[in-house]
């Protein structure tokens, strides 16, 4: 799903590219903090990657919103997973360590 709105939409891959290529570092860094450490980080990045969404949306809304619907279904649905990971590090004690 996230590969179809990068796929239709270069913001996206743009902002994606510098994410991917510190994603392997940023998650054997966050292993060495075990797993409460690793689901903080979880959390963290899952906000931002949620927070680019929205923005994403809010600019295709400024933008045309009759033009961009679909794109914009398309782009919710990945928020909406992403957050569920949010969620998902939430339940896995992710409050329990300071922020990494
Ligand atoms: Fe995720």
């Amino acid at each position: 799903m996230a590969a179809a709105a990068v796929l239709l939409c270069p913001g996206l891959r743009r902002s994606v590219g510098p994410r991917r290529a510190l994603s392997g570092p940023a998650g054997a860094g966050s292993s060495l903090l075990g797993k409460k450490g690793a689901m903080a980080c979880t959390v963290a990045v899952e906000e931002s990657i949620s927070d680019h969404y929205n923005n994403q949306i809010r600019t295709l809304m400024e933008e045309d919103p009759e033009k961009y619907k679909e794109l914009m279904q398309i782009i919710k649905q990945c928020r909406d997973d992403e957050w569920e990971h949010h969620d998902i590090g939430l339940e896995h004690d992710a409050e329990r360590v300071s922020k990494c």
